[in-house]
């Protein structure tokens, strides 16, 4: 099968495609981090080369729930308006990929703007449903896939692909509020510079359950 794996510069869904024997590629503006088959640019050039299978990580920059405070208007003025105008230019970008024809198509996004511009999620994960002790809830769109199957816990039909989240507790120095992370989370909250870069990246276990059961 012929699957590209858009918006990936990590080339972790490519390769677990690619070790099930697929002609899998990524592509991102940024080059691969690691090597294999990747095309460095713009995907919206290449997206009807005759794909089977096309999975898609569309930027999130503003189209997530937790950005909502900086649309408002009355309180951030232009910058507000120009967030607008880019919350909409991402949004078309996600319907671009879904109507793009691809026969076969999956976008993932976290929980947030298009849920009410464009429709609910087919499906929403996290990490810790198939063995990465992380939480970080993510919505899946699909055209003509199925939901990906977990099991939570042990039961008559199988083992428990499910393991539980690594939970990191700290409390504010200066409030005294206690906040919970998942450990990637507590990393790249320390780590302002690569914080979104190190977020984004998706997880092997969900790569895998991707490979293995849309493969
Ligand atoms: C949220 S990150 C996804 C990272 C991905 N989960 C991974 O493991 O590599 C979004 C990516 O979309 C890429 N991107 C944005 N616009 C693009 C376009 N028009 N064509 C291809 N990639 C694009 C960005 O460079 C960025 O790496």
């Amino acid at each position: 099968m012929r699957v590209l794996v858009a918006c990936e510069f990590s080339g972790i869904v490519r390769d677990a495609f690619a070790a099930r024997g697929h002609d899998a590629w990524s592509c991102d503006l940024l080059a691969s981090e690691r090597p294999g088959n990747h095309i460095q640019g713009d995907l919206l050039e290449v997206i009807n080369d005759g794909w089977d299978l096309l999975i898609a990580h569309p930027p999130c920059t503003y189209l997530t729930v937790s950005g909502n405070a900086w649309f408002n208007v009355e309180r951030y003025g232009q910058k507000a308006i120009d967030r607008i105008f880019l919350r909409h230019e991402a949004l078309g970008f996600v319907l671009r990929i879904y109507y793009s024809g691809v026969e076969r198509i999956a976008i993932e996004n976290p929980i947030g703007y298009l849920s009410s511009a464009f429709r609910d999620p087919d499906q929403v994960i996290q990490p810790y449903y198939f063995g990465d002790p992380e939480r970080k809830a993510t919505c899946l769109w699909l055209r003509n896939l199925r939901p990906l199957e977990y099991r939570l816990n042990n039961d008559l039909f199988g083992a428990a692909t499910a393991v539980e989240p690594n939970i990191v507790t700290r409390v504010s120095k200066r409030t005294g509020r206690t906040f919970t992370y998942s450990e990637l989370e507590y990393k790249a909250s320390m780590d302002h510079e690569n914080r979104a870069h190190l977020r984004s990246k998706t997880f092997p276990g969900i790569a895998r359950a991707m490979a293995e059961q849309w493969g």
